[in-house]
């Protein structure tokens, strides 16, 4: 049994202690008292709690080292009895730090010369989470990952007695721990025995999600404009591709022996165009034709399609919430992601399983983070996809909404699906967020914002007349496009349908023609962006002249990203490309059968 022992005026002084105490009156005192070995040492004492028995938090102050006791009021004994070291009065042992480090923000906690760990704090032991309740006697090494463990063990030996490490290792803890710290140490003095380092630990969480996600997004974005400049380029290529292949389909009708080679060149040259439209969706840089719409009327619409889609082994479960707000979005695009989820999700149930789509408001009171997103707060209508399949990889879960990121064998998937569906969310002002655990099933939950309709008059759009099976016409049409296949396919297919065509491949020589043209100009269908002067400032010089021009442009990008646009002339129509044949006359015909 070992203790403290003193003279009579600390005993006075330690009963005067353990009345304020009593009432909740808890300070500390310097106290001179007789160790066991009969040293006489100072003492910082204070009695914690006093409940029948006196819990005393007793700093040696000699050599430093912080010991537990109790003394029982009632005795009145000067006495203190000291527990050995191994036996910690309360789980966790921090209580025999210093307050204020016990309350620190940062993790601390004292080892011995092997990194044994005899003592730490609050914020130590919510960093290390759920191995907190086993600290006691472990090495601080077995905490830490491969490698930031043995960074930290050579950063430990290499300190002197009292030197202070400056740079911190950046650790990651064990698996199941995901947290991310800095990790500080010192080496202390300790000629006593006592503790070897004192390890700090700032968490640095938040700081490295916020990190990841500004690299992903920016991957994201990078990867976005790479896809929208490709997709830019085949737009041109397949207009021509398409265009000619249903140019020369005209000529040579069924019977025909070249009938079945050109069909094959057309089917190929559409598929083509619906990848690059995966491509332009992924890069937001589709045009969308959003509307405010009822997600419980459209999933409805589509569960027919879906249906068919998923086959007979999956069962399809669709719940809507009730009275679901509106979103403002284009109900085909949402119908398109809601499509390529369930198509993902019948392919992760090879065997069969339930696919349920479910959809409900939803009000985020503060801003939410999702794993490494942040959602702002306000009202949602969520639509989730869950299916009870083979569930995604840990270590996929971050690529799968890159393009061509895909886990099918060759032929089977191209990893525009996901792609797409994160690019319409995102040009929705929507978030997606994937949940997944390999083998029980994945769910796919995304968020769009709550419409609010501006109370404006309802305007009676005049129905639009059934697609005109005529598209012959008369006029004259001025076209000016830069890249020449685009514009040989386009002129030959409007002078087919009798059109009349003046072509220009820029802004400049278009106005020469103009010039020297006498006569009307009907139509002016131009490209956006071009060498020199550019489309809309070429609409501009030609108004001033003719106010009354009707105008198409026609662009590989979408309309977007031009709508907004300063100079973008008024009263003006918008054809993407690829357009086919038909969409082309279809288009001119709407304008000019007006006159
Ligand atoms: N519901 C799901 N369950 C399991 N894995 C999924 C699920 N949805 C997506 N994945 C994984 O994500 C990958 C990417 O999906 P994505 O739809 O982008 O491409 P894909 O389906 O492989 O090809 P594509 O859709 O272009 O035909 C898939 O290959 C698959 O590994
Ligand atoms: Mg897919």
């Amino acid at each position: 049994m070992a203790g403290f022992s003193g003279d009579a005026e600390t005993a006075q002084r330690l009963y005067r202690l353990v009345r304020a105490a009593s009432l909740k009156e808890t300070h500390e005192e310097e106290l001179k008292l007789k160790n066991v070995a009969g040293k006489w040492v100072h003492v910082a004492v204070a009695p914690i709690s006093s409940l029948g028995h006196t819990v005393w938090r007793i700093t040696d102050t000699s050599p430093r080292r912080p010991v537990l006791a109790s003394v029982d009021a009632a005795k009145q004994s000067v006495v203190v009895q000291l527990r050995p070291l191994e036996q910690p009065l309360l789980a966790g042992a921090d209580v025999r730090m210093p307050k204020f480090i016990q309350d620190a923000p940062v993790g601390v906690a004292l080892t011995g010369e092997d990194g044994v760990i005899s003592e730490w704090n609050a914020a130590f032991a919510s960093l290390i989470g759920s191995e907190a309740k086993k600290l006691k006697d472990r090495p601080v090494f077995d905490l830490l990952r491969d490698q930031t463990a043995q960074e930290t063990r050579a950063r430990l030996t290499s300190l002197k007695p009292g030197e202070v490490s400056r740079a911190p290792v950046d650790v990651r803890f064990k698996p199941g721990n995901e947290r991310t710290a800095q990790l500080f140490a010192s080496r202390l003095h300790n000629e006593n025995g006592g503790p070897a380092y004192a390890i700090y630990l700032i968490d640095t969480t938040g700081q490295t999600a916020l990190e990841t996600q500004f690299a992903q997004s920016q991957k994201m974005q990078a990867v976005g404009q790479l896809a929208g400049g490709i997709a830019h380029d085949f737009n041109n290529l397949l207009t021509v591709i398409n265009g000619y292949a249903e140019l020369l389909l005209q000529r040579h009708q069924p019977g025909d022996p070249s009938f079945a080679d050109l069909n094959d060149i057309r089917n190929t040259g559409l598929r083509a165009a619906s990848l690059v439209r995966q491509l332009l969706a992924f890069s937001r840089r589709q045009t969308l034709e959003p509307e405010a719409v009822n997600l419980t009327d459209l999933v409805a619409d589509w569960s027919v399609t879906l249906r068919r889609l998923i086959g007979d082994r999956v069962k399809l479960k669709v719940e809507h919430g009730r009275d679901l707000w509106p979103v403002f979005a284009d109900p085909t695009q949402v119908g398109n992601a809601l499509m390529n989820l369930s198509v993902n999700a019948r392919d992760a149930m090879p065997n069969g399983g339930t696919l349920a789509i479910r959809s409900a408001n939803v009000t985020i009171g503060e801003t939410m983070s999702f794993g490494q997103v942040l959602m702002p707060s306000g009202d949602y209508v969520t639509l989730e996809v869950e299916d009870t399949g083979l569930g995604i990889a840990k270590e996929h879960l971050g690529k799968i909404f890159e393009p061509f990121f895909t886990t099918k064998e060759k032929g089977h998937g191209t990893g525009l699906g996901l792609a797409s569906v994160y690019g319409i969310v995102k040009q929705t002002g929507g978030y997606i967020f994937p949940e997944s655990e390999v083998g029980k099933g994945t769910t796919f939950r995304i968020y769009l914002p709550r419409h609010i309709p501006a109370a404006a008059p309802v305007v009676v759009e005049p129905e639009k007349t059934s697609a005109a099976r005529d598209l012959t016409g008369v006029g004259t049409i001025l076209l000016v496009e830069d890249e020449d296949a685009v514009r040989d396919f386009a002129v030959r297919a409007l002078t087919m349908r009798g059109y009349k065509v003046l072509d220009a491949c820029g802004g400049e020589e278009a106005l020469e023609l103009v010039a020297e043209h006498d006569g009307p100009i009907d139509l002016l269908i131009s490209d956006v962006v071009m060498p020199g002067m550019e489309g809309p400032e070429l609409v501009k010089e030609m108004r001033k002249r003719m106010p009354e021009l009707r105008v198409i442009f026609i662009s590989g990008y979408a309309e977007e990203s031009f709508r907004n646009a300063p100079d973008r002339p008024e009263d003006c129509l918008f054809l993407p490309k690829p357009f086919s044949l038909k969409q082309l006359t279809s288009k001119v015909k709407e304008v000019l059968g007006e006159v």
